[in-house]
């Protein structure tokens, strides 16, 4: 799909194969519309006198063709419900009605009017939300059918304003956003016989051939053993497939500024361990790779988005098996830090992969380090599907971060940390335990890695219960790509 933006525009003289309009509650007209009803004689109007179509509730459609005085062969009337309670998620929602509206007939180009309609804080963020919903709407993960469901005919998609203004930045930044996350969730998607640690290497190996600007090392096992990663290889010794810690490090602003560091939990599969987990729906720890697969996607949507900012995003890639040589409940690692770790729980194995990484990046003295991972179900019963859950050492980092995800529309909520939660994690044998009981489990394994994390600013983002869906829409969300994106644009100043 190609996205375009066009600036004072007038609906009613475009030449395309459809014209994607808004309509009010009680049948007020957005500003394209009246532009359609007037260049139409009152067709508009005379059409929504009839009564079938609804712009009330919003997310309603209705196809008219061929109007005429109108040079667009198709117009598509939206519903977008109360004009002064448009927000951004109705922006996505009326977008995807629209996508969907759209998506059986054979249109292959559209212009479309909504986000003009926007009367959020920022035009650019709803220019780039309408982008990322199309997508989303559009995506499908098809590669492991034989038989592939139909692509739709849409192959471009106009954004256009019927005032001045020029948005094509924020098109292109949607675009690239899109792009972004489409990777992570096909990463996501694609299933743990597939998808290994040595396979994200070969992805990002590919991301980084297409840039000057990215380079990449990659740490196999034994180099970890040398700098004494006994948490991360606790982990991988589970499995026969070997371990890696990838380093993709774009510069895009001047040498020695200080990096944004993102750091993913890439559990390409999570068996739990000698901890097993049971097997109702253990299918879906295949997507306990998707801190590592939203990193992915945000160094990509960096790079076409071309930010003067230097980003360094670190996966730490392993697979949870219960192999012969896996850690066994009460053993005993030492971190890269020195620091040892009891292992209760073999299932609590996120934590020990991604203490290591924030070990390894102090020495890029970072001016913050986020760390994205699927690291607890607790997270999913404190906060749900909706919102990520955010906990830092630093009040200014969760502050950006809280607020770029209202931005992007891609929620977080800040849980507390302190020191009567790190209590939970003593051990009567080693520095600490890698568990710290049922309460609070989201905090205590937040606690666990803000022992590795003293030296910068940090914040910890459990995407447990917003990275994929379960049940009959079973599937990566492309989250928390949207909100990691809008993170480097605040940091860019873009
Ligand atoms: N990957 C899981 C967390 C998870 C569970 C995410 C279910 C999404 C759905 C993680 O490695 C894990 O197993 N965590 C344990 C921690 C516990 C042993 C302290 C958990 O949440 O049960
Ligand atoms: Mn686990
Ligand atoms: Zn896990």
């Amino acid at each position: 799909m190609i996205y375009h933006f066009e600036p004072s525009a007038n609906a009613a003289t475009l030449l395309t194969d459809c014209v994607v309009v808004g309509i009010y509650k009680s049948n007020k007209m957005s500003a394209a519309a009246a532009q359609l009803d007037i260049a139409s004689n009152g067709a508009i109007h005379s059409h929504l006198a009839l009564g079938d179509f609804n712009g009330d509730k919003g997310r309603t459609t209705s196809m008219l063709y061929q109007l005429a005085g109108i040079t667009a062969k198709r117009v598509l009337l939206v519903g977008m419900g109360e004009k002064d309670k448009l927000t951004l998620e109705t922006l996505t929602q009326v977008t995807q009605a629209a996508v969907n509206a759209l998506k059986t007939a054979k249109v292959s180009n559209t212009v479309c009017f909504l986000s003009d309609e926007a009367n959020t804080a920022s035009i650019e963020a709803a220019v780039r939300q309408s982008v990322t919903a199309v997508a989303d709407a559009l995506y499908t993960f098809n590669t492991y059918k034989s038989k592939k469901d139909e692509a739709p005919s849409l192959a471009s998609w106009t954004i256009a304003h019927t005032l001045a203004g020029d948005f094509s930045t924020a098109t292109k930044q949607g675009a690239a956003i899109a792009e972004g996350m489409q990777i992570s969730r096909d990463l996501a998607n694609s299933p743990g016989n597939v998808c290994t640690p040595t396979y994200l290497v070969r992805v990002t190996q590919e991301l980084a051939g297409s840039s000057d600007k990215l380079d990449i090392s990659v740490l196999e096992e034994s180099d970890m053993e040398a700098i004494g990663m006994g948490s991360f290889l606790s982990v991988s010794k589970g499995s026969i497939e070997p371990g890696k810690m990838i380093i993709l490090q774009y510069h895009g602003g001047e040498t020695g500024v200080a990096p944004l560091v993102l750091v993913g939990k890439g559990i390409t599969f999570d068996t739990g361990g000698i901890s097993l987990k049971p097997g109702a729906a253990m299918d879906e720890m295949k997507f306990d790779m998707t801190g590592a697969a939203s990193v992915i996607g945000t160094m990509t949507a960096c790079t076409a988005m071309d930010l003067p900012i230097n980003v360094i995003g670190v996966i730490a890639a392993a697979e949870n098996m219960p192999g012969s040589k896996a850690s066994k409940p009460g053993d005993i690692v030492t971190s890269m830090s020195g620091k040892t770790i009891e292992i209760l729980n073999t299932d609590a194995e996120g934590r020990l992969v991604l203490c290591d990484a924030l070990t390894y990046v102090e020495r890029f003295n970072p001016y913050a380090v986020i760390d994205i991972a699927t690291l607890t179900g607790a997270c999913i019963t404190a906060l749900g599907h909706h919102t990520s859950g955010l906990l830092s050492n630093n009040d200014g980092l969760a502050d950006e971060i809280f607020n770029a995800g209202k931005q992007a529309g891609d929620e977080v909520w800040r849980l507390p940390m302190n020191d009567k939660y790190q209590e939970q994690l003593k051990s009567n044998f080693a520095d600490m335990a890698n568990i710290g009981g049922a309460p609070g489990g989201t905090i205590t394994a937040a606690c666990f890695l803000s022992r590795f994390t003293e030296s910068y600013p940090w914040a910890h983002l459990d995407i447990a219960g917003t990275a994929w869906r379960s049940g009959a829409a079973k599937g990566a969300t492309g989250r928390p790509v949207p909100l990691l994106c809008q993170i480097l644009l605040n940091h860019a100043h873009v």
